[in-house]
């Protein structure tokens, strides 16, 4: 059987390099065929927390753009918004009765983000807790075998092969089981600022996060300025004792290559080590900033890609979904 890929970005802020070094770039190495591999920009999952309706939609046009930057090819993969495609919404309410409460409210980014939410006031929108059955549906609508995630997406990967073991055994086998795939290095890339704390693109502060249209200065100075670690100054690593030079070094090792426990033998200071990680994220980006400018330039190229997106995705996940209503019970229409 070939291996179908699918997954996707949440337009709650400008993309990160935690975004890329964790997920697009492994997109980007995965895209195939547009049926094999699906790339989404999952709207739907921006409004499960305070948003501002033209921000939430600059920024899918934004993620959208920028994920064709990074490379990924309409020719190659299946690029679309979520909301062009009411088949997850369909699916989701099946997960919904497939998943249970517990099951939800024990997910991780749940409790953070509620717990966050709490705190400011805002209060907590029910679909942050139902947002994992959402997610589940993304991927089960399209069959995918692999979904490329960063680990913090790892548990909701899990939580989707659960619910669609699941559901096969409940009503007949309808799904595939998927799995997440991660990074072999920066799975996940810390906040420079405080890296005891993932990267985030919805962070309040920018200062420890670089971000893809970033100005090759501002790199520099959020590397340089980099939180690194009191004691004797050496360069090792050790995600535990010395979390800032690590994240460092994984992301000087996903940019260039190679081992991170290697690499620092190769330094003897946190100023060496700094520049060339300057340097190494500036080259990396380059090209996708440069294909950025010029895609920018050209929306109604870009909402072609997401229309025609759109229309083969639908005819993927129409079956599936279609399969799906008719064994759990639901009459055909
Ligand atoms: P999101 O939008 O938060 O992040 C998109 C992808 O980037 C990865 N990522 C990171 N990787 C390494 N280091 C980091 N600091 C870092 N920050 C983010 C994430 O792991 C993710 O792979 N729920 C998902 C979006 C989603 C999805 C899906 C993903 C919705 N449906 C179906 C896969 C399949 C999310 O919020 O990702």
């Amino acid at each position: 059987m070939t291996k179908r890929i699918f997954s996707g970005i949440k337009p709650t802020g400008h993309l990160t390099l935690g975004n890329y070094l964790g997920a697009v770039r492994q997109w980007v190495a995965a895209d195939r065929a547009p049926d094999e591999a699906l790339f989404c920009v999952v709207d739907l999952h921006a409004l499960t927390v305070e948003h501002e309706p033209a921000r939430v939609r600059r920024l899918s046009r934004q993620a959208a753009t920028l994920l064709l930057a990074a490379g990924l090819s309409p020719e190659k993969c299946t690029l679309f918004v979520q909301s062009h495609v009411d088949e997850h919404t369909r699916l989701a309410y099946l997960m919904e009765c497939t998943a249970s409460d517990g099951e939800l409210r024990r997910m991780i980014q749940y409790k953070e983000k509620a717990a966050r939410a709490q705190a400011t006031g805002e209060g907590v929108r029910l679909s942050l807790l139902t947002y994992p059955a959402l997610m589940a549906a993304d991927i089960l609508a399209y069959g995918a075998s692999e979904v490329p995630v960063g680990e913090d997406q790892r548990q909701h990967v899990e939580l989707t092969r659960d619910l669609a073991v699941r559901f096969n055994q409940r009503y007949g086998h309808t799904f595939t089981v998927p799995k997440a795939t991660l990074p072999t290095v920066a799975a996940r890339v810390m906040d420079l600022q405080d890296p005891t704390s993932k990267m985030g693109k919805s962070h309040e502060s920018g200062a420890g996060i670089v971000y893809l249209l970033d100005e090759p200065a501002v790199i520099a100075k959020k590397v340089m300025r980099a939180v690194t670690d009191s004691g004797d100054g050496a360069v090792v690593y050790d995600r535990e004792a010395r979390p800032g030079v690590a994240n460092l070094l994984d992301v000087l090792a996903a940019c260039s290559g190679g081992d991170p426990a290697v690499l620092a033998d190769g330094y003897s200071g946190y100023g060496a080590l700094k520049r060339d990680v300057a340097d190494a994220v500036v080259e990396l980006l380059r090209p996708l900033q440069e294909r950025h400018a010029g895609l920018a330039a050209d929306p109604g190229a870009v909402e072609k890609v997401l229309r025609e997106g759109a229309e083969r995705a639908r005819a993927l996940a129409r079956p599936v979904v279609n399969r799906a209503y008719e064994a759990i019970g639901l009459l055909a229409p």
